[in-house]
């Protein structure tokens, strides 16, 4: 009987509680025994570690956050503190290892296959949307919708004054959630990491917009781009500064009922994962492309490099209010 171990890390997403369910329910069926590591790589190095049972996994598929808690780890990249954790799995003979999380963590449990011998074998779960050798991330799309809803209630009040909104969105790096929020909620403007903008153009199109009344009266900033209070400060240089208001949406977006895409691909991904460490692989990343999940080395997926949607953004540009 193989014993292996599941744990999150890094900033948490929506899905990875369905995820979870998945990696135990699918476990217990092959006749595994599961633990749970509580807050990362920190609970990994503590010996924080839980005995999972299907049953612990009753009633968490519809709740965001993480059931098992998410942490940071600055120190992990270090062989030294690698080392504890390894020993922490040796002691209770556990062999194989489930990480959920984006690039960091991956970079973790890479470190723990390649010096350490444990069957590693990782999920995409974050809200950046940041790993460009998978289409999607468990908890993008409930972020994006997240976003689309609070722009729904902004746009509201902006309309009423004839005010337009800098809202900055998460994603570090990466400019997807913006993109994708910008796009599908018809901003007036996206502002994305890697694209210039030429602000006295944009406030002659906002002001333009504003005199016709046909604008969304919001511009979404990527928090990569740089800060909704940088973004109106230089657009109030060539307008009106009191027709800007400016939001940073925060936390607000990783949170949240994980939504039917997330839920389901969760499932499908964390099911997957168990069944690449029952063909007794190591090292792997999971992804999906076009509906269809697969897996590769955890080096090649993160070697891919970022692509900057250029098509995307022009067609939000073509089609902006
Ligand atoms: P994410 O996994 O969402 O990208 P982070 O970048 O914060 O989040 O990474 C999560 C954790 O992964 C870090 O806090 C750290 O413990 C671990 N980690 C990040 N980079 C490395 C690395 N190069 N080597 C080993 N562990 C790492
Ligand atoms: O990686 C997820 C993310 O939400 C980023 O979008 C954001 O920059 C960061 O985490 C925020 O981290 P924290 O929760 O530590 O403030
Ligand atoms: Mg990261």
């Amino acid at each position: 009987m193989k014993k292996i171990a599941v744990l999150t890390s890094g900033g948490d997403a929506p899905g990875m509680n369905p995820c979870i369910r998945a990696v135990v329910r699918t476990a217990e069926y092959l006749g595994w025994e599961i633990y749970g590591i509580r807050r990362g790589y920190v609970g990994l190095i503590e010996d924080d570690i839980i005995r999972l049972t299907g049953d612990d996994v009753n009633d968490i598929a519809q709740k965001g956050g993480t059931i098992l808690k998410s942490a940071r780890l600055k120190d992990f990249e270090k062989i030294e503190v690698q080392a504890k954790a390894a020993e922490t799995l040796k002691k209770h003979n556990i062999e194989c290892l489930v990480v959920m999380g984006g690039d960091g963590s991956f970079q973790g449990a890479k470190a723990l296959s390649d010096h350490f011998g444990i069957n590693v074998v990782c999920l995409p779960a974050t809200i950046d949307n940041d790993l460009a050798y998978t289409n999607y991330t468990i908890g993008f799309p409930t972020a994006v919708n997240t976003v689309l809803e609070a722009m729904d209630r902004i746009r509201d009040t902006m309309q009423s004054h004839q005010r337009i909104c800098i809202m900055e969105v998460m994603g570090r790096r990466c400019g997807d959630i913006a993109l994708f929020a910008g796009l599908a909620g018809s901003a007036d403007a996206i502002l994305l990491p890697g694209i210039d903008v030429d602000y006295k153009e944009l406030a002659e199109k906002l002001i333009d917009n504003r005199s016709r009344e046909r604008n969304s009266n919001i511009v979404v900033v990527a928090e990569g781009f740089g800060s909704c209070a940088e973004v109106r400060k230089e657009l109030s240089k060539y307008m009106e500064p009191d027709y800007l208001r400016d939001i940073v949406l925060g936390h607000t977006q990783r949170g949240g009922r994980p939504n039917m895409q997330d839920v389901n691909n969760a499932i499908k991904m964390g099911s997957y994962a168990v069944e690449v460490l029952e063909k007794g692989k190591t090292c792997r990343a999971v992804g999906i492309n076009h509906g269809d999940v697969f897996d590769l080395d955890i080096t090649d997926a993160l070697s891919v490099p970022t692509i900057i949607r250029k098509d995307l953004y022009k067609l939000s540009q073509i089609i902006a209010d």
